[in-house]
């Protein structure tokens, strides 16, 4: 029988190290926000991958819903299962050792398939996925016109489209040079503005912050009703990737997408979105509205991240705080006692 290793005993060498227990039962009357019907719902998600030393739960028994329209976003360190349950959720983890588990998987009123038929990844209409580095996303050798134009012929089949450049979706066969139009309009929009030369080019002859605007004009000129993007402004240096942020935000609020963004930066994260959710080994502990989560946080581990963040006080310290400090600072705290040993910080 193959050994389970929980994931959390893995990553979680911040609950280890500090003795503070970490309270699973986190109530989900956290979350706030939601109106009408939802975009995506996801009941008791769980995704393991099967490896030589035994299985690793990347993903335990998460559950939460989506608004339509809604922005959230998805933080926690790094192997905390982010990029497994955005991969999950976007039907591309086919591999053969991936064991994915739901009791509901709801999109936009219809249940996605529980197991991937295929090896292919299996698209589904109305949902795209951006990812940290266009270059693993794009293909490197096909011209940035060509990839566009080929999902928005594929989203026309499907009867998606995203507006614009002349002629909407409507399930029918765009004409050519309508195609055309539609490329062109959305490199417009992502503020590339030498657009014949984008068109032209391979993504290799392009700048990283020109690539990513490409991927986020590929991600949505197929019109979806939701984009997962992981980490899709990390390779960026600090000003590009606000930049980008912004664009893809304000494109997304345009067109009424519902947006799950995966970042390990959680002001950001909050910045930008209506609710944030924080992942710790493979759970989503903690779901708030993101304008209070400063204020309403109440899972330990939230509250380390958040002081964690780098400010104008704490960069005159000799040393940033890390999970580690923060962990000793507060040990043996109970989890109640966190939020107070919060407040008497460092100043
Ligand atoms: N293909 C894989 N095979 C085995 N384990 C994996 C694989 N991909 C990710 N994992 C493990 O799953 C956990 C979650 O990883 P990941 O989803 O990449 O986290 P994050 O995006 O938050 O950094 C980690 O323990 C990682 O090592
Ligand atoms: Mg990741």
């Amino acid at each position: 029988m193959a050994q389970t290793r929980r994931h959390a005993d893995d990553l979680g060498r911040w609950a280890l190290t500090t003795g503070i227990v970490i309270d699973e039962a986190e109530p989900r009357s956290a979350v706030s926000g939601l109106t009408g019907r939802p975009i995506l719902t996801v009941e008791g998600m769980t995704v393991r991958y099967g490896t030589s030393h035994g299985d690793v739960t990347a993903v335990d028994d998460v559950s939460f819903t989506l608004g339509h329209g809604e922005r959230v976003a998805l933080v926690g360190e790094s192997g905390s299962g982010k990029t497994t349950l955005g991969l999950a959720l976007a039907g591309f983890l086919t591999q053969d050792n991936v064991r994915i588990e739901h009791s509901r998987l709801d999109f936009d009123g219809a249940a996605l398939s529980r197991v991937a038929r295929s090896r292919l990844p299996e698209r589904t209409p109305g949902l795209s996925m951006i990812f940290q580095d266009a270059m693993t996303t794009l293909d490197p050798v096909w011209p940035i016109g060509g990839q566009l134009r080929a999902v928005i012929r594929a989203a026309a089949r499907t009867g998606g489209g995203g507006g614009g450049g002349g002629g909407g979706g409507g399930g029918g066969r765009p004409k050519r040079a309508e195609v055309r139009d539609r490329a062109r309009y959305w490199l417009d929009k992502v503020g590339l503005r030498d657009t014949e030369r984008v068109l032209r080019a391979r993504p290799y002859e392009l700048s990283g912050g020109m690539r990513q605007r490409a991927m986020i004009a590929i991600a949505l000129c197929g019109g979806p009703k939701l984009l997962i993007a992981d980490e899709p402004t990390s390779a960026l240096d600090a000003s590009l990737a606000r930049e980008a942020m912004e664009t893809m935000l304000a494109l997304t609020r345009e067109s009424g997408t519902s947006v799950l963004v995966i970042s390990h930066d959680i002001l950001l994260a909050q910045e930008y979105t209506d609710r944030t959710f924080v992942m710790y080994g493979g759970r989503i502990v903690e779901q708030r509205s993101s304008a209070r989560l400063v204020d309403t946080a109440t899972h330990p581990y939230t509250v380390a991240l958040l002081r964690c963040v780098p400010t104008l006080e704490s960069a005159e310290l000799d040393e940033l705080p890390t999970l580690a400090s923060v962990a000793a600072e507060t040990r043996p705290a109970a989890p109640a006692e966190v939020p107070s040993a919060r407040t008497e910080g460092q100043d």
